[in-house]
């Protein structure tokens, strides 16, 4: 059991000191926005964040369940901290996100050091959990709540960067046969616009520009309006891109099926949203998408990427491809590479299909073995690579405006910037332009990332 201090009010009327935390992330960007916001909630309970793992009283793992690697690696990490020494019998453990929902207390057997388990609903309710463990001793396993609960329980959000995730809904009802999420995040429910919009003005207010509206399946937005309406997602859209000082929007992810033509109009009315959207389409065999129960076929999905290019022709589509769902042959993934030529994706996220407990997918036969997946699956990205040079190549000459996010990794004496399209920019500049857009000139084109000069 830690030895830290316990008395402790969530209500924010003591803050003080009771420990040190690190936090470690995994999976999606919602598990980014709930990561940080955790940190948050810990700050506003008065422990004191720590960048590195070694010594921290509590360590709050956010993990993700969508393939078995993902999962796979949170419990890799421990064992790997167990040896190196960064743990050790005083350190409070606590897993949450989509394996602490999908495995809840088979966790405490699979890995006897972890005391907390939390899902993607009860993170609000960390800072209890853990004094009560710390008080008692007891392990705890807290999964259940209502999908919008953590939302009104969480403290403002803290500053950060110039680009900021805002979770529009939880959850996720469409039920596809290979996905994990509706089980460990649960049904889908939207939050109220104007929460959304409250928490986006106080990230202006920090001096945000970018906002990136974050849901499982963005399209089928329903929040409440003040009026006790019924909202949709391209109403969230116009209000958001009202809000002064948003200087460019982001959406993800948008499911081809919901992806209704007030949405399209908006992508044409608002310029603020960024040149670039990601569109699983999971496969392009028909047969497939029928297993997958995506409830479209390929040819729908090729008439919605000629609406939105016709909407907006600057429009830069990436995608996700599921390669050896069971039952995949030869001649389906010829129709997903058929897809994928048509298309010509900026670029696209493949994965090999991960047989996922629970899903209705995991009942199937799957005679195709890994060994022919991985063979598919390397001559897919082999394509979606060519693809995305060949688009990035076309952006060399270009002026683009960029908003500079922070400092280049690589190089302390660069700057990293973002296009609207997504792409990374590497440029020379004065530290004092990080949180600003400013106008680039493409000047080199390295494989995945562009080269720039500002323009004076
Ligand atoms: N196996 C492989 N990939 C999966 N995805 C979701 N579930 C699985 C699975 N069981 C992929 C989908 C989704 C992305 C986030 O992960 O392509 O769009
Ligand atoms: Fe992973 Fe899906 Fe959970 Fe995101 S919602 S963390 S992708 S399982």
């Amino acid at each position: 059991m830690a030895d830290i201090t316990t008395s402790l009010k969530l209500d924010g009327n003591l803050k003080m000191q009771v420990g040190t935390f690190h936090v470690a992330v995994w999976g999606c960007q919602m598990n980014v926005y709930d990561a940080d916001r955790i940190r948050d909630l810990m700050a506003a309970s008065g422990y004191v964040e720590q960048v590195e793992p070694r010594g921290a009283d509590v360590i709050i793992l956010v993990t993700c369940a969508v393939r078995a690697k993902a999962e796979d690696k949170v419990f890799n990490q421990i064992s790997a901290w167990r040896h190196q020494g960064v743990i050790n019998e005083r350190t409070i453990i606590a897993l949450g996100g989509c394996v602490g929902a999908e495995l809840a207390d088979q966790i405490l057997k699979l890995e006897p050091s972890i005391a907390i388990v939390f899902g993607p609903r009860t993170a609000h309710r960390l800072p209890h959990m853990i004094s009560s463990y710390a008080a008692t001793g007891d392990k705890i396993v807290d999964v259940q709540a209502e999908a919008l609960e953590k939302f009104d329980a969480l403290p403002e959000q803290g500053q950060r960067g110039p680009s900021a995730f805002v979770t529009i809904m939880e959850g996720c009802s469409n039920k596809c046969s290979y996905c994990i999420v509706p089980y460990t995040r649960g049904e889908e429910e939207s939050r109220p616009e104007q929460d959304i919009l409250d928490e986006i003005v106080t990230h202006v207010a920090h001096g945000v520009k970018e906002i990136n509206l974050l849901g499982q399946n963005v399209n089928s937005y329903r929040g409440l309006t003040p009026d006790g309406n019924q909202s949709r997602f391209s109403n969230l859209l116009y209000e958001v891109a009202a809000i002064d000082g948003v200087e460019r929007l982001r959406f993800t992810t948008s499911n081809p099926m919901e992806f209704t033509d007030d949405i399209i109009a908006a992508i044409h009315d608002l310029p603020v949203i960024a040149d670039y959207i990601h569109i699983p389409v999971q496969s392009g065999s028909d047969r497939i998408l029928k297993m997958m129960r995506r409830n479209y076929t390929s040819d729908d999905y090729r008439r919605l990427i000629d609406k939105i290019r016709k909407a907006r022709p600057n429009i830069y589509i990436s995608t996700d491809i599921i390669v050896g769902f069971p039952g995949e042959t030869d001649e389906d993934f010829a129709e997903t590479m058929r897809l994928v030529n048509d298309i010509k994706f900026d670029s696209g996220f493949s994965f090999i299909y991960s047989k996922r407990p629970g899903t209705p997918a995991a009942e199937l036969p799957d005679p195709v073995s890994l060994e022919h997946k991985k063979q598919n699956l390397y001559v897919l990205q082999e394509k979606l690579e060519e693809y995305a040079v060949m688009y990035s190549q076309g952006m060399l000459g270009t002026r683009q405006r960029v908003l500079v996010e922070g400092i280049s990794r690589k190089n302390e004496q660069e700057l990293k910037a973002r296009t609207s399209n997504n792409r990374v920019v590497i440029l020379e500049g004065a530290p004092s332009l990080i949180g600003t857009m400013v106008d680039v000139d493409i000047t080199k084109v390295m494989t995945h990332t562009l080269k720039g000069e500002i323009v004076r």
